[in-house]
């Protein structure tokens, strides 16, 4: 299923040579952004936040009014016709005829995509659920670019919720199609990194392991990412209050690290990093956070010259199939074609990426 406009829904859509001419034009706007003061003047973007955001919600309208064009949006949901009961179609396909570009956070994986099946003109995911944040991953990589001098030959560990952080699978996915990379995933067994990433990882090349402690881990890298636990995406207190504290970043363990080793962070934090740490100069993610607004200066300016048209869908709807993940937008938007990729007894959802094991095929 083809849509008429370009959309970012998954960084891994378009090809690395994309990505770098984003970061490329990334630098030149944080070198010089008065020279791109005027470029979307006249243009609209609708900023749909279902989720509370600070970064990705005010980088995106402050990028888009750097570049001399407007916003329009919700923060809150509440505040909308969604509190009525509207969906997220009818939502969509109303703002793409007042905007030219919408920027969308939701809690629901896949439902990103389910708002480009409909709108009309671009959409940009801010982050759907536990599943992507593909504009994080575009500030992770021009502030790697930036203070690493390299997205190549990199040991990356990263720390904390691996199963629930959209972070960093997105970043993950990145990462494995340069040459080169390590990954040292550190996290308790029950909030690793999903399977569907780690397949992805191999299936590029990649390297990673899986280990428990970051003293241990530390000294090798030369990039440690550090993530919140996700409360939100837990089912219960009792689960978020097992994993909480297990791991917290203090000035002693940065000094088992390298002296060039860099701390990014896609924030908020909650006590993940003791704020002592902030006065490290290895501690980069404040300086992260500024990246994202010139990365995505570029990343507006880019989709609105873009004439491209995006394939959405490339599976079939297989009769009687749905998605067994209850977290998938397929589950909330019933009106959706449920999506599957792949042949024989195993799919794979088009929204959620959740595998599907059929019983009798
Ligand atoms: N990094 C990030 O997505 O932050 P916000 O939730 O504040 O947008």
């Amino acid at each position: 299923m083809f849509s008429d406009f370009p959309h970012l829904i998954d960084l891994n859509d378009y090809p690395v040579t994309w990505w770098n001419g984003l970061l490329d034009l990334g630098e030149k706007i944080l070198q010089n952004p008065a020279l791109y003061a005027n470029s979307c003047k006249g243009k609209l973007m609708g900023t749909l936040f279902y989720e509370p955001s600070t970064r990705t919600q005010m980088s995106f309208q402050t990028a888009m009014l750097r570049l001399g064009g407007t916003v329009i949006g919700f923060d809150n949901p509440s505040t909308s016709s969604v509190a009525k009961g509207e969906n997220l179609k009818d939502t969509t396909k109303i703002v793409s005829g007042y905007a030219d570009v919408i920027v969308i956070r939701h809690p629901t994986v896949g439902s990103a995509k389910a708002a480009a099946l409909t709108a009309d003109c671009p959409v940009i995911n801010a982050g759907d659920g536990g599943h992507l944040h593909p504009t994080q991953t575009l500030t992770d990589l021009l502030t790697l670019k930036v203070e690493k001098k390299t997205l190549s030959g990199l040991t990356i560990g990263l720390c904390g919720d691996l199963y629930n952080g959209r972070t960093v699978h997105s970043l993950c996915k990145a990462m494995s199609c340069y040459p080169d990379n390590h990954f040292i995933m550190i996290s308790t067994k029950e909030l690793r990194m999903p399977s569907y990433i780690k397949d992805f990882i191999r299936a590029n090349g990649g390297t990673f392991e899986e280990v428990k402690s970051l003293e241990d881990a530390i000294p090798k890298l030369d990039v440690l990412y550090m993530t919140r636990i996700q409360k939100e995406r837990f089912a219960s207190e009792e689960e978020y209050l097992a994993q909480k504290d297990t791991y917290i970043l203090t000035p002693k363990k940065m000094q088992l690290a390298k002296q060039d080793m860099i701390v990014m962070h896609p924030l908020p934090r909650v006590d993940e990093i003791a704020v002592a740490v902030d006065d490290d100069p290895r501690a980069m993610y404040f300086k992260q956070a500024k990246y994202g607004m010139y990365i995505r200066m570029a990343l507006i300016l880019t989709m609105l010259q873009s004439t491209a048209r995006t394939e959405l869908l490339v599976g079939e709807v297989r009769p009687g199939v749905a998605c067994p993940n209850t977290k998938c937008i397929t589950c909330a938007e019933a009106y959706l074609p449920k999506s599957f990729m792949g042949k024989g007894s195993t799919l794979t959802c088009e929204y959620c990426d959740q595998r599907v094991l059929l019983a009798h095929e």
